[in-house]
């Protein structure tokens, strides 16, 4: 799927990775449905889109909401007539150590990354399945195993991750694509670098950006990176989980 003369719907544009997608999706020639809750953000940003050449709709909505967010997708068929792309993106994660969180803020996670990612995967299907499409999902390394102070993100990441999976499957005779993104730590407004125990391993924007829209435009399944990240968790998924929670516990 050529990222170029296509629609192209992005959840959690108001910032960051999805910020950045729309911004280097508006240099070739896109039709572009911009949606999050900061309004302002996504008008500022549409401004640009268009002074890139792309056509841009903007649609501020609380993606935790399945009335919006549906709605937000029947504005988008109104204006371009079809989705081609759904780059599924809203979310964000705070640490939380399980010793104090209170169940509201648990599940509050999974609301912010399960619930906002849901509420556009069921119309978007509903909406592909005669003309197929791709959707793509913004989950996390995090989402692969229990990792210390992150539990409640990680586990609505890999809700989502093992959503994904199913609809691959199920749907797997449809013209519907379905590209998993892993991206690891990168800097953005979501980030919070003193999280992160070795700043090496964090990488700029652009680079994650870029990675993301290959996944995509190759419709590859799943794109974990950077290399060194994906070779971590690979580690952790073939040790032992008495090994792996033992490391991981001496870490933090
Ligand atoms: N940065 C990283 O290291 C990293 C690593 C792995 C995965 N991720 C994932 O990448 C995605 C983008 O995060 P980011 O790093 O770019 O952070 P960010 O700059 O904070 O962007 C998060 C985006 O999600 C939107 N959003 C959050 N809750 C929403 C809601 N209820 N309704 C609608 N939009 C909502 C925000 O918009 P509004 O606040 O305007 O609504 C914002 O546009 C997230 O899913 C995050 O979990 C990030």
């Amino acid at each position: 799927m050529k990222l170029d003369h296509k629609t192209i719907l992005i959840t959690g544009a108001s910032s960051g990775l999805g910020r950045g997608m729309a911004l280097a999706l508006s240099r070739r020639d896109n039709n572009l449905v911009i949606t999050a809750r900061r309004e302002h953000l996504l008008q500022e940003l549409a401004r640009t889109i268009e002074a890139n050449g792309s056509r841009c709709t903007v649609c501020a909505a609380d993606a935790m909401d399945s009335k919006q967010s549906r709605a937000v997708v029947e504005a988008a068929l109104a204006a371009y007539g079809r989705v081609d792309v759904a780059i599924l993106n809203a979310g964000g994660g705070v640490a939380m150590p399980m010793n104090s969180a209170r169940a509201e803020e648990v599940l509050g996670q999974m609301r912010t990354n399960y619930d906002t990612f849901v509420n556009f995967l069921c119309p978007m299907i509903e909406q592909m399945q005669g003309s197929g499409g791709v959707i793509a999902y913004t989950g996390s390394p995090a989402g692969s195993f229990g990792l210390p102070r992150s539990g409640p993100y990680g586990a609505a990441k890999a809700a989502g991750r093992l959503l994904l999976d199913s609809c691959r499957i199920e749907l797997a005779r449809s013209k519907i694509r379905f590209v998993a993104l892993f991206p690891g730590f990168t800097y953005t407004d979501g980030l919070d670098p003193d999280e992160v125990p070795i700043k090496a391993l964090i990488i700029p924007q652009e680079r994650a950006v870029r990675e993301m829209l290959y996944a995509i435009e190759r419709e590859q399944q799943e794109r974990m990176f950077p290399r060194r990240i994906r070779h971590l968790i690979t580690l952790g998924r073939y040790l032992p989980d008495r090994v792996r929670n033992w490391a991981l516990g001496r870490a933090v």
